[in-house]
């Protein structure tokens, strides 16, 4: 059974949960069997037996928001061999070296798979180390100073022992090493390097709880061109605006995977479009709606552009598909049934530049943004097909007096005839014992998105349409 090693995105909970889901609802079928803070192991059911394979991880790699790489694995070395012959503290050498050799020759077995062809070509490899979590002592003080450096210059000496021309690493910049600080390739680098090549290639080592697993990457993220349809755009704005990962990965919980052109999606809030955006490059029939006039016009400016960009023809109406409503009329502008999902971020409150006081946004909650997504599910209700999906973000405040606070979103959603579906189906995921890792029943029911000290925190909910 072929193995995968997806490397999750920066946001590595609700990556995990967005190809959990994946896994288990789309036609690609599979599951999680190991994990850690950077990568996931994925068994599919399946998708080995197709010669193509490799086709259906790009499109894999090319739908899922919170995956940076795809990579084959093709051995692995248990977690006590990986301590014994790299300790924290060095005691025994005899024990040191003979692990060391054992990890030497599972990598030599793993080097025909990796490179197809070794005798005298010139061959380029780039080692990327994904830790179990960054943040662990280990990482900066063993992985990065001493398992880094010995896999670089013994695997160039087997690439070399094996009748190769050459053998050249990438070498990341000593300052790195030093402080034990160390990002693996990024995945412009790994297209930049030729790494798809078959003299060429990114060898991964994922550390989990269990072990280290050695793989070859053969799929990357092309940041390039989310980042262009992000900034590119005639209209943007930067301060309100979902990121583009986020987006996608917000669609895919829709559970909408095959036959998207004929899939009719919509966002209440439009904005500038970032959701409908990347809801046309997933390929569905978008369609939207915002409060404001202007809104309306930037994102029908951009959209436009992006079906211009991928020289793809203007849909038919695309004028009418978004249109000026408040959230309370959505149900006299669009049909009842009409679509087979919602995504959308409502109103979020204002821009905080300082932390603001509990009162405030109390306030700001019981008088505005209640009302206004009670009516988003109450519209909603309406305008979606039988047991569809809303995958909507709510604000989650930190206030300088009365730490955070978020609207009741169960609440009004369950008003409304809509159920919560948990982000992550815990039955499937195997348990770890680092406190770090673990799930929890209240962490899945909505996960948040946020970086380091923002006021006003993303929080992801999906709920069902109970009929
Ligand atoms: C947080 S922004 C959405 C940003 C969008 N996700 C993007 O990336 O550009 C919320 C949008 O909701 C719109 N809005 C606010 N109140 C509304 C209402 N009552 N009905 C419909 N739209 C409303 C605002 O005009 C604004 O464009």
């Amino acid at each position: 059974m072929n193995r995968f090693i997806f490397v999750l995105g920066s946001n590595w909970q609700l990556s995990l949960a967005e190809l959990d889901n994946f896994l288990k609802n789309s036609q690609i079928k599979g599951r999680i069997t190991d994990y850690s803070a950077n990568i996931a192991v994925v068994e599919f059911d399946d998708l080995h037996k197709n010669k193509y394979y490799i086709n259906d991880l790009m499109e894999l790699q090319y739908l899922l928001g919170g995956c940076q790489k795809i990579a084959e694995i093709y051995d692995f070395v248990d977690i006590q061999t990986l301590f014994s012959a790299f300790p924290q503290q060095v005691e025994k050498f005899k024990l040191i070296e003979t692990k060391r050799k054992e990890i030497l020759k599972v990598i030599n077995n793993s080097l025909p798979k990796i490179f197809p062809n070794i005798k005298n070509e010139s061959i380029f490899f780039a080692v990327s180390i994904y830790p179990n979590l960054y943040d662990d002592i280990y990482y900066s003080e063993v992985i990065v100073k001493h398992f880094l450096p010995f896999l670089n210059t013994e695997i160039m000496a087997l690439i070399n022992e094996n009748g190769a021309k050459k053998s050249l690493y990438y070498k990341y910049p000593e300052e790195n090493f030093k402080s034990g600080n160390l990002n693996p390739i990024f995945p412009h680098h790994v297209i930049k390097y030729g790494l798809f090549n078959k003299d060429r290639a990114e060898i991964i080592f994922g550390i989990t709880e269990e072990g280290c697993y050695i793989a070859r990457t053969f799929t990357c993220d092309d940041p390039n061109f989310k980042k262009k349809t992000d900034e590119e755009r005639p209209f943007k704005e930067f301060k309100s605006a979902i990121s583009p990962k986020l987006a996608l990965i917000m669609l895919n919980f829709l559970n909408l995977f095959e036959e998207r052109e004929k899939k009719k999606i919509l966002d209440p809030f439009v904005g500038n479009g970032t959701i409908l955006l990347f809801g046309l490059i997933e390929d569905f029939q978008v369609y939207g709606s915002d409060i404001d006039d202007v809104k309306v016009k930037n994102t029908l400016r951009n959209l436009n552009w992006l079906l211009n960009e991928l020289e793809e023809p203007i849909p038919y109406m695309l004028n009418e598909n978004i249109r000026q409503t408040d959230i309370n009329k959505l149900s006299s502008i669009f049909d009842r049934e009409q679509f087979d999902g919602i995504t959308t971020e409502p109103d979020l409150g204002p821009f905080y530049n300082e932390r603001p006081y509990y009162t405030e946004v109390k306030k700001l909650i019981d008088l505005k943004l209640n009302q206004k997504y009670e009516a988003t599910f109450r519209e909603a209700y309406k305008v979606l097909k039988p047991n569809a999906r809303i995958s909507i973000v709510a604000p989650i405040f930190s206030t300088v007096d009365g730490g955070d606070i978020t609207l009741n979103m169960e609440e009004l959603a369950r008003k409304h005839n809509f159920k919560p579906i948990p982000l992550l189906d815990l039955n499937r995921i195997a348990n770890k014992s680092n406190q770090k890792l673990q799930f929890q029943q209240k962490h899945v029911k909505a996960m948040i998105d946020a970086k380091k000290g923002q006021i006003v925190k993303r929080k992801i909910y999906v709920f069902e349409k109970v009929n």
